[in-house]
């Protein structure tokens, strides 16, 4: 950290915050970085927001993912939508006066991308958006919002898959502005997949064979006791027919502990194996080798469609249709019928083998660094 402030302090190169607060900004942010590094006058400074803040949920990502300890550290927690957004503005702001960058970048759809590339776009910081144009076109979604706020105010929007370019042109962004990239999560994917394969979690978790992986955090799901008794009740009946893994994430440990519930979630009990949050090399290792996949991430929508596995997305509507449209994902609901017939389509072989997506090819963090190398050169040419 030293010397990077060092190389800073001497100004010789244009500096570049790298944003993340969340677990997936930190598996899309470790590609840029590195890619960022490789390039010759550049300097990067990673701001950590502090959104997300357990070991579970943080710092062995930052480690498996090789990614250098925060520069900046935001500390801002938990809390409501709009104190969390507001605490990283705040504090972001403060920080970019004191030390303004040549550009902000801020990866996703998370508070922390739309806190700090407020904040950014406030003090005249131009800002990168790596994932922009997705939409799911819920607003109920706190994320949709996030998603359109960001692009809205962003100067260079690097896009994962095309139909965001359809939508930042509906939206009226110039083409100028817009590139499509590819995924960067892919990148880490490809890159880390020997390693995750080579944890064997399945085999340690005392799963069978052929299992099936389940994540649900999203408010939809989990935030309506109703809700989320039904699909708890349903993922015990499911995992009669194939054993299921569910590493339950804290908001959702929370609803379900709100709810009575806490027990049927509770460690230690098959054929529902239920576990803490898992470190990134476990998830992949998981995911990599289930016979399904049950959720409602975007990021595993993705990573299901790289690699070819059946992916039940428990939700009415994505903001990643590609994965829907070439990849492995269908879109389920949280209704039991609709998910217990999808399960059984999977366990009868009948579902989308997917087909390779453009531009998901490993190297798009190399791309992302392109563009932000000669939009930024194009910017202090006269
Ligand atoms: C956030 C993102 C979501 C992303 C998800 C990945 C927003 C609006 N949502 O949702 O898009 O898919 O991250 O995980 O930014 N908590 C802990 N420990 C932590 C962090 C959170 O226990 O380290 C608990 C707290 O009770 C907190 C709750 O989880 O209130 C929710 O955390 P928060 O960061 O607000 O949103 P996520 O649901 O994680």
């Amino acid at each position: 950290m030293a010397e990077r402030e060092i190389i800073i302090a001497g100004l010789p190169s244009p500096l570049i915050d790298l944003v993340a607060g969340a677990r997936p900004n930190f598996v899309k942010l470790a590609p840029v970085a590195r890619a960022l590094a490789a390039h010759r006058g550049l300097a990067t400074r990673i701001v950590h927001t502090g959104q997300h803040y357990d070991a579970a949920m943080n710092d062995v990502f930052f480690t498996e993912l090789g990614i250098p300890a925060p520069d900046v550290h935001l500390d801002v927690g938990s809390a409501p939508h709009g104190a969390q957004t507001g605490r990283i503005l705040e504090r972001y702001e403060g920080h970019l006066l004191g030390s303004p960058p040549a550009a902000c970048v801020v990866f996703g759809d998370v508070n922390s991308t739309i806190g700090c590339a407020l904040a950014a776009v406030k003090v005249g910081v131009p800002v990168v958006h790596v994932e922009a144009g997705l939409r799911s076109f819920d607003r109920t979604m706190p994320e949709e919002i996030n998603r359109l706020l960001t692009d809205a105010i962003a100067d260079l929007l690097l896009v994962s898959e095309d139909s965001g370019l359809e939508n930042l042109r509906r939206e009226g962004i110039p083409d100028g502005k817009v590139r499509l990239v590819g995924n960067v999560m892919i990148d880490t994917l490809q890159q880390m997949l020997p390693a995750a394969r080579a944890q064997g979690t399945a085999t340690r978790l005392g799963l069978a064979p052929r299992y099936g992986l389940v994540t649900l955090h999203r408010p939809s799901n989990v935030d309506e006791p109703a809700v989320l008794r039904e699909l708890v009740d349903l993922l015990h009946a499911l995992a009669t027919e194939m054993p299921l893994v569910f590493p339950v994430h804290p908001r959702t440990r929370r609803a379900a502990e709100a709810s009575g519930i806490g027990e049927r979630l509770a460690e230690g009990r098959t054929p529902l194996v239920c576990v803490g949050p898992l470190p990134y090399l476990d998830t992949l290792s998981l995911l990599s080798g289930a016979a399904v996949v049950l959720t409602d991430s975007g990021g595993l929508q993705e990573e299901t469609s790289a690699l070819g596995v059946p992916c039940l997305t428990l939700r009415e509507t994505t903001e990643r249709p590609v994965t829907t449209r070439l990849g492995t994902s269908r879109l389920v609901g949280n209704d039991s019928g609709r998910i217990r017939a999808a399960f059984r389509d999977v366990l009868a072989g009948a579902w989308n083998a997917g087909q390779p997506i453009p531009l998901w090819d490993g190297r798009a963090g190399e791309r992302v660094a392109h563009e932000i190398a000669s939009w930024l050169g194009r910017r202090s040419s006269p």
